[in-house]
Order: structure tokens, then C-alpha cells, then sequence
């Protein structure tokens, strides 16, 4: 029935409760449009300012090895996102560490307040399976910054061969890399962190620390990321209560050269490691943004000898 043949057939109070309708839908469609605008704005400002303090990377120097691609470039973009301006790119070859400085502080000025000028970033040639070298790395990261708060060692490569065919030569090679790597590079992190306090170093294990990969063999490396997960615990005992905590961030299969020089040759092979993580998929370097910079800031200021996992759920089944 139309409303004015409606208030006709009722007594007035009838009228007055069927006129109230749309009068009160008007005032909660303004009530709800001006409560989603302010809720909109309210949500504008806080993804602009509100961050936990504690996951802030500002005023922290940090040092990445490996970071001049992959994983550890990856590192590199997450803590200068988080607010580090003064960070040490550590590779085997300095003009590429250099260009990959360049090219984070590219993107960080993109699009921000930001200047070059800001960003204190350098690049250091450095084989990290020597331990003279990691040493003068160090001894130049402490020339420049004259401390050093995060640490991550994430340098690191991966062979399939089976063991019978392993050459010996290869194998020593990945333990001096992954393995007596990690350990100079933490040594001499520590080294630096104790006389100033303290600091936080992150060994970049693998889920293969914990399960052992199919189909493709790799038996030296997947024992070289058991070794690297205990190394963390055990130094993180060590140095305690000497304020430098050590823990590891173990990633599942990420999609960086690493694992793309493996798929180049067996393309099926990534759809098998697909089908076997409970999330489907491999991960993009940027999913462990937020894992880096946890362990690497004082937002996990009372863990020490960990392991996080971010493997998409595979070690789980
Ligand atoms: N990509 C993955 O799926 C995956 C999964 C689990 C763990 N990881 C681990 O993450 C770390 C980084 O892997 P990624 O995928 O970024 O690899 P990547 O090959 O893309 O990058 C490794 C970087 O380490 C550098 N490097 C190699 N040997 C070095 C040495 N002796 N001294 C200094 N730098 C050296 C390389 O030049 C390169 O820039 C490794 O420790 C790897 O075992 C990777």
C-alpha cells in the first residue's frame, strides 16, 4: 500500500510510527556513512604511524651477508622499510653488495620523505668461509658505524647430488660456506656486540634443518642447516647473559636464484614441492619480512636459541 493511503487507514499514533521509518533510515544511513568515513580516516592514520616501537630497525646498524640478491637482499629491504638507515650490504663481490646498496636506497626514497643523503649503506666484498675475511669485513662495518645491533647470516648454497656422487671437494665447500660461515660470522658479531652491550644475530637455517627434502638429494646440506640450528642455540647459551641473542630463521622453499638454478633443470619438480606444503605454493623473499624483523629488533628481546619457521606449514605434516 502507498504511505499516504496507509496514514489514512490508521489512527494518528499509527501515522506518526509508520512516517518514523524513513526519517530514522535516513539519520543511520548519514550515522553509518559518517562512522565508516571516520573509521577509514581513523585506519589512514594508523597504518601511517602506528607500528609497535619495538619492531622499529631505526638507529640499529645492521650487517647482512648474502644480501646482494635472494634472501638476504630481501633483509635488506625489510629493515630499511622498518626504519634502518644504516645497514652493511656483506657479498662475495663488492660492486655488486655496492649496486644492490644503490638500489635499496632507490626504493626507499621512492615515494618518501627520505633523501639519499639519509642512508648510510655499504656494500663489502667478503667470502664469508674465510674467516680473515669476515674479520675485516667486521673491522670495516665498526670503522664506518662504530657499533653493530643486527647481524644475519644468510649467506649460503645448496647442491643435489646423491652421496655416493658428492665429490668431496664440493661438500667441504658447503660446510666451509654454510656452516663455518655462519659460525665467523657470529663470532665476530658477538665479538663487537659484548664491549657495547648486546645485539641480536638471526642464522638463517632451512626447514631441511628439520625434515629431509624429496625428491632431490642433498644429504650434506640438509645436515649443514641441523648444524646451523644447534650452532644458534648453543651460542645463544654462550652469550646470554652477555646480552647478544642468537636465533635462527628457517624458510621453506622460497622462490630466489637458489631454488630457481634447481627448477631451471626439472620443472615438475616445483609443482612436487608445491603439492607438499600445506599452503600450495612457495613463498616470495617477502614473506619473511616480518620474521626478520622480529628477531632482528627488540621486539623479541627475550628470545634467544630459537627457531621460527616460515615454511608455509611443511614441517607440520
Ligand atoms: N631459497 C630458499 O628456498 C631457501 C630455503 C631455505 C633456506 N635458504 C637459505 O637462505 C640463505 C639465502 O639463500 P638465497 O635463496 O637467498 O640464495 P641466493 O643464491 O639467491 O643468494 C645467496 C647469496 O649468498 C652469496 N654468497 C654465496 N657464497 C658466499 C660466500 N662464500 N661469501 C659471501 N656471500 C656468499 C651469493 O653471492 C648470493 O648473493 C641460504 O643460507 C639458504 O641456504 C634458502
Amino acid at each position: 500500500m502507498a504511505p499516504s493511503l496507509l496514514s489514512r487507514a490508521l489512527p494518528s499514533t499509527s501515522r506518526a510510527l509508520v512516517r518514523a521509518p524513513p526519517r530514522t533510515v535516513v539519520h543511520q544511513r548519514r550515522h553509518n556513512s559518517d562512522l565508516s568515513a571516520k573509521l577509514n580516516a581513523v585506519a589512514a592514520k594508523a597504518r601511517v604511524v602506528k607500528t609497535l616501537p619495538d619492531f622499529s630497525m631505526a638507529n640499529k646498524v645492521a650487517v647482512i651477508t648474502g644480501a646482494a640478491r635472494g634472501l638476504g637482499y630481501e633483509f635488506c629491504r625489510a629493515f630499511v622499510q622498518s626504519g634502518c638507515t644504516s645497514l652493511a650490504i656483506v657479498d662475495l663481490k663488492e660492486d655488486e653488495a655496492e649496486h644492490a646498496g644503490q638500489e635499496l636506497i632507490k626504493a626507499a626514497c621512492a615515494d618518501s620523505e627520505m633523501e639519499p643523503s639519509d642512508y648510510r649503506i655499504v656494500g663489502i666484498g667478503c667470502d664469508v668461509s674465510s674467516e680473515l675475511s669476515v674479520q675485516q669485513a667486521f673491522r670495516r662495518v665498526m670503522d664506518t658505524y662504530g657499533r653493530v645491533d643486527s647481524v644475519v647470516a644468510s649467506a649460503g648454497i645448496v647442491e643435489n647430488y646423491s652421496a655416493f656422487d658428492y665429490p668431496f671437494d664440493r661438500i667441504k665447500r658447503l660446510y666451509d660456506i654454510n656452516v663455518h660461515g655462519a659460525f665467523f660470522t657470529a663470532r665476530e658479531a658477538a665479538r663487537n656486540m659484548i664491549p657495547q652491550g648486546g645485539g641480536s644475530i638471526v642464522l638463517v637455517g632451512s626447514m631441511s634443518a628439520n625434515i629431509v627434502n624429496i625428491p632431490q638429494p642433498q644429504t650434506p646440506y640438509n645436515a649443514a642447516k641441523a648444524a646451523v640450528k644447534h650452532m644458534a642455540a648453543s651460542l645463544a647459551v654462550e652469550w646470554a647473559k652477555k646480552g647478544v641473542r642468537v636465533n635462527t630463521l628457517s624458510p621453506g622453499y622460497m622462490l630466489t636464484k637458489l631454488t630457481r638454478t634447481i627448477l631451471a633443470h626439472d620443472q615438475e619438480l616445483k609443482k612436487t614441492w608445491e603439492s607438499l606444503t600445506p599452503m600450495g605454493r612457495m613463498g616470495e623473499p617477502e614473506d619473511l619480512a616480518g620474521a626478520i624483523v622480529f628477531l632482528a629488533s627488540d621486539a623479541s628481546r627475550f628470545m634467544t636459541g630459537s627457531e621460527v619457521r616460515v615454511d608455509g606449514g611443511y614441517c607440520v605434516i
